[in-house]
């Protein structure tokens, strides 16, 4: 038995789940669901990125405390993973006391080794909001084509990046009045002194081709010192000995992972150290979007060296989802929160719909409307749940429920299971999309072989009655492989169709069992067609939120 610790990135809690954060929790979800089918031990941990100016700014803007931000939104993205049937063995949250003790330990494990150094920095400051500004708090003329109102880090105009002291006439966007610089002091990790330990880390086959090469580009540009200050006001953790002075939040993000992982032994009575310890032969895998990969390839795995714990397995970066080809925009009415695509349509068309999709590479994956519809209802409803219907009608109609007790063809049940390694795999790799051509041409197979023995006709002959029974019996052990080799990606739907065909919950050794004789239950409708119309209301319940 295999021993996995699981990752996905943790969200922030200054926002809902949306269908772009979806990409990587189904991504995961799947991911861990086959490995569980294996009967691996394969540990699912998430949490909620509760700290950084944002948050703080948006609790002001509620006039509630972050605390009470934090605690709600914890809640919603909760309620939104686990109506996707995204199933976290823990979701905590990183405003958690276990962060704050492994967040402070490795930051004083870092410093004692020298890694820490004080920089003064010159930085914006609003004296109106009496605090420091992050760049992105910053608007003003770009520096380098005079285009007005652009951000502190770069220009959306002329493309350039530059730091947001060079921005001409700024303005700070808390208070619209136009900051001072001012000198603080702030603490440096310096990402260099680990530059051997990187080189190497990065040589093993921890990341894509494609990270590894961007993080090359990144070695041989020079590692530049990470600031991990920020000034008070802030929400977060201090910085032990400097009341006014708080862990940036991407130091204590990626701890949250080590944190919810201890909550989670905590609650469940395992040994944190089997996991984290230098030592550890258990795997680990950080599921990532391509914005994040480096602090998830070089802080991270620098930060875990520099404090004597495990380093990751490997980290899987995925693409970012665009919607009928293009960025999904607010303004234009294609960004979709979780919710409000579960307000119109089943979880796990969107689940089947991503996995078509979904392969180990880091390109970009479209949701395009009109695929979704055709995806989900000529394949998944049209081709393979309806070989359920089409065989169970018998079995339930004219034979009391009972299948034959012997197959007429076990030849395409056997090919059929001479499938179930690749597709093993294929989900080991993260080629779901694969699967789901591979799933979809043994459907065509299936019909194929119904169409051709037609039971529909045999059925009317007392003769050949018989010989029809045999047929759906094959018809729905087939119809039970294809839902078990789906499994991971559409769970519920599989959970149905176990107890219609009242069997034990599939997994990857007994998808192999044969059911003859036994009864089974009436066969109830398990999902319909997307209806069109329920793609228009989501798309005008959106506008209607943006407007409103
Ligand atoms: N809080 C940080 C992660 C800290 S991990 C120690 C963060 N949060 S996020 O909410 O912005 O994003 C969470 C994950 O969702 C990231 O991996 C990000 O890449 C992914 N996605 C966010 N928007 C996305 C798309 N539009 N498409 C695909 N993935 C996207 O980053
Ligand atoms: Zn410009």
């Amino acid at each position: 038995m295999r021993k996995i610790l699981v990752t996905s990135a943790l969200p922030y809690a200054n926002g809902s789940i949306h269908l772009g954060h979806l990409v990587e929790y189904l991504q995961t979800d799947i991911w861990v669901r086959s490995q569980k089918m294996s009967g691996n031990e394969c540990l699912y941990i998430c949490a909620d990125d509760a700290h950084g100016t944002p948050i703080m700014l948006k609790a002001q803007e509620l006039k509630i405390t972050p605390e009470k931000l934090i605690e709600s939104t914890y809640k919603e993205h909760i309620k939104d993973f686990s109506d996707f049937f995204i199933e976290f063995d823990n979701y905590y949250s990183t405003h958690s006391e276990e962060n704050k003790e492994f967040s402070t330990h490795i930051y004083n494990q870092l410093k004692k080794n020298g890694n820490i150094i004080e920089k003064t920095i010159e930085q914006f400051y609003d004296a109106e909001a009496k605090m420091f500004l992050p760049d992105r708090y910053i608007k003003g003329e770009c520096p380098k084509c005079g285009a007005k109102d652009q951000y502190g880090d770069s220009c959306e105009e002329c493309g350039a990046t530059y730091s947001s002291t060079e921005i001409v006439n700024p303005i700070s966007i808390v208070s619209n009045s136009s900051p001072i610089t001012k000198k603080t002091e702030h603490f440096f990790f310096k990402l260099s002194d680990y530059e051997d330990f990187l080189k190497e880390w990065i040589s093993s086959d921890t990341t894509q081709l494609e990270i590894k090469n961007k993080l090359n580009e990144w070695l041989s540009d020079g590692l530049a010192d990470w600031d991990i200050t920020r000034d008070k006001p802030y929400f977060g953790f201090n910085i032990p000995d400097h009341d006014d002075k708080y862990f940036y939040v991407w130091l204590d993000a990626p701890i949250g992972y080590i944190a919810s992982f201890k909550n989670y032994c905590e609650k469940n009575n395992k040994d944190f150290n089997e996991y984290w310890d230098k030592e550890s032969d258990c795997e680990m895998y950080h599921f990532i979007g391509k914005d994040i990969s480096y602090f998830h390839a070089l802080f991270w795995p620098a930060m875990l060296e520099g404090s004597n714990f495990r380093k990751p397995t490997a980290i899987f970066c995925h693409g970012f989802l665009t919607i009928d080809g293009e960025k999904m925009s607010k303004s234009r009415g294609t960004f979709f929160n979780a919710r409000t695509y579960l307000n119109h349509l089943s979880p796990e068309y969107l689940r089947y719909y991503y996995a078509s999709r979904l392969t180990n590479k880091i390109e970009d994956i479209d949701l395009n409307f009109d695929d979704f519809i055709s995806r989900v209802n000529s394949d998944l409803v049209g081709k393979i749940i309806n070989i359920g219907s089409r065989c169970a009608r018998f079995i339930n109609k004219d034979f009391n429920n009972k299948l034959s007790g012997e197959l007429k063809n076990s030849e395409l049940i056997k090919k059929c299971l001479a499938k179930v390694e690749d597709i093993i795999k294929n989900y080991e790799d993260r080629n779901y999309s694969s699967n789901i051509r591979l799933i979809t041409s043994m459907a065509d197979d299936v019909n194929k072989y119904l169409d051709e023995e037609k039971p529909w006709v045999k059925i009317k002959n007392e003769s050949e009655k018989e010989l029809a029974q045999k047929i759906c019996t094959d018809g729905l052990n087939l119809f039970r492989i294809l839902i078990g080799c789906l499994k991971p990606v559409i769970p519920e739907i599989a959970k149905k169709v176990e107890a219609i065909m009242r069997c034990a919950s599939i997994n990857w050794e007994n998808i192999e069992e044969i059911i003859t004789s036994d009864k089974i239950e009436t066969f109830e409708p398990i999902i319909t067609r997307i209806d069109k119309d329920a793609i228009e209301s989501m798309k005008n319940e959106n506008i209607g939120d943006i407007n409103g």
